[in-house]
């Protein structure tokens, strides 16, 4: 199933780089700031077409909706998790910092996590209880940090007034920490928290095809993962996700995300 699984996500990372000289035609999804192409649904299409005549008895939830099917009770059986392509701006835009997601759940549980940036040639991939790797080399655990030495993954957009959070502790989280990136693709961030790129990463409202791949990966390094509220992120559910290393993750709770202040 895993080397099927790697086979399937090389090949779909190989026909999006084939595809880059040539525009695609893009849509607007809920807003202009909500793009989708004919590629992210092609890819959908590939994974969905494949995974149907392997395992007829799966259920699939990918972002696009290609496959019609509603799912099952997600918490029993297997479940495939597909972001075909995760950060499509940049895919649009920057024709890179884009991946693919792919991760398999069995009755609510990881199996396998696969995070694959096709233009520079990272796949991170996972395997439950058997590590995490960044190609063929195996990531080690990760280690402690502090906040004052960290460098976090966040979208900007949260830093100003929105209707989710209380962005005040948000601020004076990006003041304290080494420094802030924005790569725009979720789970690419997840990943980069799993190699040590990124200490942490944190965000307020992810679908489960963002992270349901990322979570596979992170776990196998030691990485802590909760909502911003500290509460188990759901995988079929929408949720905020705070990915970090152990101890920075508790110093971020404790210190910034947890005041009152920062519930709502
Ligand atoms: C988006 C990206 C982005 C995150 C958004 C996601 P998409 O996914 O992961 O970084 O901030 O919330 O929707 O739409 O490019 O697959
Ligand atoms: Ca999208
Ligand atoms: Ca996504
Ligand atoms: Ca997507």
């Amino acid at each position: 199933m895993y080397n099927q699984t790697k086979a399937w996500v090389l090949e779909a990372g190989q026909r999006l780089r084939e595809s880059m000289d040539t525009d695609p035609r893009i849509e607007y999804k809920t807003s202009v700031r909500d793009l989708v192409t004919e590629k992210d649904r092609e890819i959908e299409s590939f994974f969905v077409s494949r995974i149907r005549h392997a395992y007829p008895d799966h259920d699939i939830l990918g972002e696009e909706g290609i496959h019609e099917k509603g799912l099952n009770d997600p918490q029993q059986g297997w479940v495939w998790i597909i972001d075909p392509i995760d950060g499509t701006t940049n895919f649009v835009h920057q024709k890179q910092n884009f991946c693919i997601s792919v991760a398999l759940y069995e009755k609510g549980e990881p199996r396998l996590g696969f995070i694959y940036d096709p233009m520079a040639g990272e796949l991170f991939h996972a395997i439950a209880g058997q590590g995490a790797f960044l190609n063929d080399q195996r990531l080690a655990p990760l280690t402690e940090t502090k906040v004052e030495e960290a460098v976090i993954g966040i979208n900007s957009l949260w830093l100003t007034p929105n209707k989710h959070f209380d962005f005040k502790p948000l601020q004076a989280l990006v003041r304290d920490v080494r420094g802030t990136r924005s790569v725009g693709a979720a789970a690419l961030e997840m990943a980069y928290v799993a190699c040590g790129r990124l200490d942490a990463y944190l965000t307020l409202r992810l679908s489960p095809w963002d992270f349901a791949a990322g979570l596979a990966i992170v776990r196998e390094v030691g990485a802590v993962t909760s909502t911003v509220h500290n509460q188990p992120v759901q995988v079929f559910e929408k949720s905020s996700v705070l990915v970090a290393r152990p101890g920075l993750h508790q110093a971020i709770i404790d210190r910034y995300l947890h005041s009152p202040s920062a519930r709502r």
